[in-house]
């Protein structure tokens, strides 16, 4: 059967990354997140007491790769050790944004995601996925959230992972990330032209899921 790329776009908590894995899981894809990668350059920055911008000179000892766990799930590595949950906070998260305003850092990870879609048979998530790591992928989705829905995912999320946020603080996170994110001279985000754009706040998983795997369908046949 014909093998395609997917990809999947969307701003910050927008559900991208689990539907990407859901599809993945469903048709027996690879999944890949590209956001991981750039929280886990952001890790080696906050570590390191670097900058963005020094970082640069740093990028060749860097190596950035995923394990498959046995529950299934998929953990990131950087330089061989499972950062997981380290780069999974919002101060992560946050210079996460940072490093990936920077050119060079940008295109590092991209070349990498670029040979990871050479068998294709792939689901990657990220920002610029549709736009610039792969814009030939057979099918690309959009997916985007109101800020609210969006806001209270986050701080769900964050609460189910023990940590103790304000929410107020989380909505501004989302909202300056959503700036930063789409306003960066670097491959902001946007959506590709040729992207379906599907905004899931109201529609429940088990149905968004039908509508994913309708769209795969009519791009395999
Ligand atoms: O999706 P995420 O929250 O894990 O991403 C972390 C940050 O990395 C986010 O601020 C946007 C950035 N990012 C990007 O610029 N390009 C990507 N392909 C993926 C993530």
């Amino acid at each position: 059967m014909k093998k395609i790329i997917i990809a999947v776009d969307g701003p910050s908590s927008s559900g991208k990354s689990t539907i990407a894995k859901a599809i993945a899981k469903a048709v027996g894809y690879n999944y890949i997140d590209t956001g991981a990668m750039y929280r886990a350059v952001a890790l080696y920055c906050l570590r390191n007491h670097l900058d963005c911008q020094s970082v640069i000179s740093h990028l060749s000892d860097l190596s950035i790769s995923f394990v498959r766990m046995e529950d299934g799930s998929q953990h990131t590595l950087l330089n061989g050790e499972d950062v997981e949950k380290e780069i999974r906070t919002l101060e992560a998260g946050d210079m996460a944004s940072q490093v990936s305003q920077v050119k060079e850092v940008r295109a590092f990870l991209v070349a990498q995601q670029q040979r990871m879609g050479d068998e294709k048979g792939i689901v990657m998530d990220g920002r610029d996925i549709g736009t610039v790591v792969f814009p030939q992928a057979e099918l690309k989705l959009f997916i985007t959230a109101s800020p609210d829905v969006r806001a209270t995912r986050r701080y769900k999320e964050l609460v189910g992972k023990g940590e103790q946020p304000v929410y107020e603080d989380v909505v501004k996170d989302i909202n300056e990330r959503d700036y930063r994110d789409t306003h960066r001279a670097e491959s902001p985000l946007r959506q590709a032209e040729d992207a379906i754009l599907y905004d899931n706040s109201d529609i429940p998983f088990e149905d968004q899921m039908k509508d994913y795997i309708r769209f795969f369908n009519d791009r395999i046949h």
